[in-house]
């Protein structure tokens, strides 16, 4: 049994008796909680149903290209979107463009945009099987991001006795689900991060809270647990599988309470340095004749500078969001709290920082390295930083 929820494995289905077998492979993914989404050649469709592979995979299936459903292309947003492209059946056809760079239909250009592994399962008649271009066009694959399953011998569609039949599904699910495995770098660590704005009341109405959304937070988790890592998310923000805190003092209590067997701890919540002295009971009224209340701030425990202070075995990762001489202020904070690396976010800028969907950043280490990360979506941002922080070789 393996737990394949978060993964989207993209199917490409091309013209060949074989096709009607792969609605059972979607079948296997489904079963393991996989997202399937399905790329049909429009000849893939002369063997199976539109239909059936929409069911089958509860989602649309993508035929023709230009089928735009956002800003960007469709071969563009499927090959983004997939952690792993499986081609099954291949045909001699599809093999020959793919090895030749042709994108002529929607798989092909899927293909050829596709970053991360492919794997390709072909099937044909054995005399194409052993026809030296096609095996020429399969060497030049499989020194390519292709992972080739040999086709079986046996009895063939076509009436012939010889290799050519598509390999057995178990083979191509076992082959997707190491590929997927084998990029978890790591698998088997514990990190802890936290995410979101903390809030601290005034009273039952009212509270003090910053801008901050959570999306790096989220980015940073959906990255570690794609890296195979088990993340435990502390958020002020509702998401899936976070533990929910609001203010600064519950969401120290639940850092320190996981903090003894976590690898790494990520501080990407924006916890707010104060909170209120006396939270009001009931709602502060207005009274008529009063211009100003005073309301004084207490000082909120520094969760950053507290684990630190403890010296665990983790890397612990700081961010800082600053509005003016980000590197000098990111320089001191780095030492004053004492963490491995801070994240500085500069939060002048409307198109990065709190509430952005993209970012820009430079990690600080504490032997005074400073690298920049350019400007990007802050999924990728995440990537990069956990690339840096650990080495990781990533596509
Ligand atoms: O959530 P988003 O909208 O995506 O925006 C978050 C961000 C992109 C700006 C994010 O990356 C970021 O910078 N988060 C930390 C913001 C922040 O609180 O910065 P700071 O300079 O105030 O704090 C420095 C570090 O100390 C942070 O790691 C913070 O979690 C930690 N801290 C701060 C105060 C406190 N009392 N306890 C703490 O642990």
């Amino acid at each position: 049994m393996y737990n394949l929820r978060g993964k989207t494995i993209l199917i490409g289905i091309t013209g060949g008796i074989a096709a009607y077998k792969i609605c059972e492979l979607i079948r296997m993914f489904k079963r393991q909680n996989a997202n399937v989404k399905v790329i049909a050649t429009p000849n893939a469709l002369n063997f199976i149903t539109k239909l059936t592979l929409q069911n089958l995979s509860q989602n649309d299936v993508a035929v023709e290209e230009f089928d735009v459903k956002d800003y960007k292309p469709e071969h563009i947003s499927l090959a983004d979107e997939a952690d792993i492209f499986v081609i099954a059946p291949a045909t001699a056809n599809t093999i020959s463009k793919l090895a030749n760079g042709i994108c002529d239909n929607l798989l092909t250009s899927v293909a050829c945009a596709y970053k991360k592994t492919i794997i390709l399962a072909p099937a044909m008649n054995c005399n194409m099987w052993g026809n030296k271009i096609i095996q020429e066009n399969l060497t030049k694959l499989s020194g390519l991001n292709y992972q080739i399953l040999q086709p079986e011998s046996g009895f063939l569609a076509c009436g012939y006795d010889g290799k050519g039949r598509l390999c057995s599904l178990d083979k191509i699910f076992d082959a997707t689900v190491n590929s997927l495995f084998a990029s978890q770098p790591l698998k088997g660590k514990k990190i802890l991060i936290t995410a979101g704005g903390t809030i601290e009341d005034i009273d039952p109405v009212r509270y003090i809270s910053n801008y901050s959304s959570g999306k790096m937070g989220f980015a940073l988790a959906k990255t570690a647990r794609e890296l195979g890592a088990e993340v435990t998310l502390i958020s002020t923000v509702a998401h899936d599988n976070a533990i929910i805190v609001k203010s600064a003092i519950e969401m120290q209590n639940e850092v320190l309470k996981h903090l003894e067997t976590q690898d790494a701890v990520f501080m990407a919540a924006a916890v707010a340095d104060f909170r209120v002295k006396n939270t009001a009971e009931q709602k502060i009224k207005k009274i008529d004749d009063t211009e100003e209340i005073t309301l004084t701030l207490v000082k909120n425990p520094d969760i950053l500078k507290t684990i630190c202070d403890l010296h665990p075995t983790a890397k612990i990762i700081g961010f800082c969001a600053e509005s003016e001489n980000l590197l000098e202020n990111a320089h001191s904070k780095i030492q004053r709290k004492g963490c491995d690396y801070l994240i500085a976010n500069d939060i002048s800028r409307k198109d990065i920082g709190f509430g952005a969907d993209e970012n820009e950043v430079h990690i600080l280490s504490a032997d005074g390295k400073i690298e920049k990360i350019e400007k990007a979506s802050k999924e990728i941002i995440a990537k990069e930083i956990f690339k840096r922080i650990w080495s990781i070789n990533m596509n």
